[in-house]
């Protein structure tokens, strides 16, 4: 089998099984902790806000324990400057809370601040080997995209630091993107070996559960890409209300007047409708219907309408946090010692079921 047919296989596996556990959350969501972050490498867009910020928070309203980390080593996975790191940690923090993460329920942290959990990165890489780093399409994929030849030792092992991010609080459900699904299984593996090798199979780390979004991705507003801020196409959280209707104004449509939702012969029609449906609760078919052949002028307004309509509760939010820079650091900082807390006791079990305690 190659990387893509068993790619697709755990894809099908993991969203039956992404089915049962939303069924299960909403019965009885006791028990379930939920691990994901970002890498802080800026402000995010409304590509990240409907593909899993919005997740996370029905995930946080529904009862579920949620554990969010700012990866901040992981930046330094595919790029030599590291930037205005502190600033894109504020950006992230800022969209964070503005789309309604709650801090009071929410714990919020970054890699650089939690020494206990970089430090499980030191037993868990004992667990892996070379070839199965290699083997990562993920990692060879952004490798690639990265445009280098050589690969970082830290580019390399970056799926099994996210391992350490999800074990170190025992974290059992991980909310990402289809991307992401290689390195939930190499975590599986990582906390299966640990259990064998170290615990004489006492079940220290649970193999956590990817949890897929049911949103359909959203592609750039220049047509066919996918939506990304280097590429300019896409609509950021941060933007004002005009500024969004103007970036919908210019995005690339076709001239047909009657507009359809044919995502395979209209890709550029239909990303609007999408981005209209998912802001507004509707569906790309029924707003289709609505517009009939009012001409893409019509769905662009509308699509406009219907998202500055959504985000208007975000804006507002968004506003009251910048009049207290301090308060965004706070919460990290909080956030920080409660991870510091949990990742001392998980090292110290470590440290225990391998004998190292002298
Ligand atoms: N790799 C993830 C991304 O690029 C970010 C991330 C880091 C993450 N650690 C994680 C996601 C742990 C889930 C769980 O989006």
């Amino acid at each position: 089998m190659t990387d893509q047919t068993t790619h697709s296989a755990s894809y099908d596996t993991s969203l039956r099984r992404s089915d049962a556990i939303w069924q299960q959350i909403e019965k009885d969501p006791s028990g379930l902790r939920m691990l994901t972050g970002d890498r802080p490498t800026g402000a995010l867009h409304i590509g990240h806000y409907f593909g899993s910020l919005r997740n996370r928070v029905r995930l946080q309203e529904a009862g579920v324990e949620t554990w969010l980390i700012v990866a901040d080593y992981q930046v330094i996975t595919d790029r030599e400057v590291i930037g205005d790191i502190k600033g894109s940690v504020r950006e992230l923090l800022t969209d964070y809370l503005a789309v309604g993460i709650d801090p009071a329920r929410s714990t919020i942290f970054t890699h650089s601040a939690v020494p206990a959990l970089n430090q499980l990165l030191l037993p868990f890489l004992s667990l892996v080997t070379q070839p199965e780093l290699e083997r990562n399409p993920t990692v060879k994929a952004e490798l690639q995209a990265a445009g280098r030849s050589a690969m970082g030792g830290l580019m390399l092992t970056y799926p099994v630091h996210q391992a350490a991010d999800i074990l170190f609080c025992h974290g059992n459900l991980v909310p990402v993107g289809r991307d992401q699904l290689p390195h939930i299984e190499q975590t599986r593996v990582i906390a299966r070996r640990f259990n064998e090798r170290y615990a004489g199979g006492e079940q220290v780390f649970a193999e956590p559960d990817a949890l897929l979004s049911e949103a359909p991705t959203i592609l750039g507003l220049d047509g066919g890409h996918k939506m990304s801020k280097s590429l300019g196409n896409t609509v950021m959280l941060r933007m004002s209300s005009d500024e969004t209707a103007k970036k919908i104004k210019k995005a690339k449509t076709d001239s047909e007047r009657e507009i359809t939702f044919d995502p395979e012969g209209r890709p550029e029609v239909a990303n609007l409708l999408t981005i209209a449906a998912l802001a507004s609760g509707s569906t790309p078919e029924a707003i289709a219907a609505e517009i009939g052949d009012a001409g893409s002028g019509t769905l662009k307004v509308r699509t406009a309408e219907a998202l500055n309509e959504h985000l208007a509760p975000i804006r507002a939010r968004r506003a009251e946090l910048e009049q207290d820079p301090g308060y965004l650091f706070e919460v990290l900082r909080d956030g920080n010692e409660r991870a510091n807390e949990i990742a001392g006791a998980t090292l110290a079990r470590v440290r225990e079921v391998m004998g190292m305690v002298y």
